[in-house]
């Protein structure tokens, strides 16, 4: 793709930022103006590798030309009806989103927080209409290092004191126990009734790409049947072929009962967020009890079904799996103290860097960008690699090599 100069440049656009917006990120000192496939490009027309991709939100690669094609041409007829009116588009997504999933209804949303958001209000409800729960008493259960976004009850759950510190008070109903501990699991849900749903992440994503034991999923799956609790799956990160299946979850053969998704569900267009989940839990919410002015408008439906449709025909999943297993072992043959530990499943994959020789995380970031590589630490010492799904052996190992350069030069 030939590269394209902006009229404004990095250190305009840095600047208006930092003078006119909110100061509630930490950006790399980078300026992205343009993108393609597993690229992004700066104003003054460097190329680098996307080693983030938008938190996964762009698994199917940057601008994906027929996901492009679909919002144009969506946008030329209709892009929002809001729900007070039947769109064209609508009902033929929610065929298609619950037929490749395989559940019986799909609730519409934006965010990925507000799937998470909608997703507790369905189990509250379910606890209190199916499970006879008492009014007001139903308890959502969450685990330690949980990341779901950043809305009130979002952060009510969160064991991230920069998450939640001066946003109390908080969303009561709501208890932790750690993550991959199941007898803590059993703990509390064979003694506490009052227990709606369990909620979490098959692969803990922003707490700095947590893989837990094997089994843990399909023994989570055992307990919640078990129990009567409702089994709740954040795939909002890992789903969508991101781990080298379609979900997370698949890697165990289970299925949640209320899965969220979002991210990758529009390959990073727009904010598209779905909760899939049965009759049983998905009626309980009658009209004029939850919604949202855009969830589910045609716009969004046009792309989603197109995003879904690439994962499948690009086979996503198995190149997201072979180039994971590449990558790791690229990471892994890297000699130097300064990694501790490399992990992942799939393309969701992360270093930890052992800061004890002076040279932090941040400094690496910038050491791999300066070399045309994007990628940004986690939790201080933790870098997370996740490129768009769409890299090919020959574009890895050039990525593989800029790490290993950057890492063997810092290396003391
Ligand atoms: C697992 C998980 N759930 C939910 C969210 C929230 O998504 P959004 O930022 O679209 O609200 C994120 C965002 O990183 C996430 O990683």
């Amino acid at each position: 793709m030939a590269e394209v100069k902006e009229r404004i440049s990095s250190e305009d656009a840095i600047a208006l930022e930092n003078k006119y917006g909110a100061h509630n990120y930490a950006p790399i000192k980078v300026v992205i103006s343009q993108a393609k496939g597993v690229y992004v490009w700066d104003p003054e027309g460097k190329r680098y590798y996307d080693f983030l991709s938008a938190y996964s939100a762009v698994n199917q690669g940057h601008c994906h030309p027929r996901i492009i094609q679909a919002l144009k041409e969506q946008a030329d007829k209709v892009t929002l009806t809001s729900r007070a009116f039947y769109n064209h588009r609508l009902g033929e997504y929610e065929k298609y989103i619950t037929e490749y999933f395989g559940y019986d209804r799909v609730l519409p949303m934006n965010t990925g927080v507000e799937g998470g958001e909608t997703a507790v209000k369905l189990a509250r409800r379910w606890g209190y209409d199916v499970k006879r729960i008492k009014p007001y008493e139903a308890k959502i259960l969450f685990v330690e290092g949980n990341f779901w976004g950043r809305t009130l009850a979002a952060i009510s759950s969160s064991s991230d004191p920069s998450s939640y510190t001066g946003f109390g008070p908080f969303m009561p109903g709501f208890e932790r126990i750690p993550y991959n501990d199941l007898q803590a699991l059993e703990a509390k849900l064979s003694t506490d009734p009052n227990i709606a749903a369990f909620m979490f992440e098959p692969i803990q994503g922003e707490a700095g790409v947590v893989v837990p034991d094997e089994g843990y999923i399909k023994k989570v799956r055992e307990l919640c049947s078990k129990y009567n609790v409702l089994m709740i799956a954040d795939e909002v990160q890992t789903g969508l072929c991101r781990t080298g299946k379609m979900l997370a979850c698949d890697w165990e053969n289970v299925k949640p009962d209320i899965l969220i998704l979002g991210k990758a569900l529009s390959g990073g267009v727009m904010p598209v967020s779905a909760v899939l989940a049965s009759d049983e839990i998905m009626l309980t919410i009658k009209p004029g009890e939850h919604g949202s002015t855009f969830g589910g408008n045609p716009l969004a439906c046009a792309v989603a079904m197109e995003a879904l449709q690439v994962l499948k025909d690009e086979r996503l999943d198995e190149n997201a799996q072979a180039m994971g297993e590449f990558l790791r072992k690229g990471l892994r043959d890297i000699q130097s103290p300064l990694i501790q530990t490399v992990r992942g499943k799939g393309l969701l994959n992360a270093i930890v860097i052992d800061e004890s020789f002076g040279i932090t995380a941040n400094q690496l970031c910038y050491g791999f960008k300066d070399r045309g590589l994007l990628a940004k630490p986690t939790h201080g010492n933790i870098i997370r690699f996740a490129p768009p799904l769409v890299i090919n052996e020959e574009q890895m190992e050039e990525c593989i090599s800029i790490i290993r350069e950057t890492i063997i030069k810092h290396t003391p």
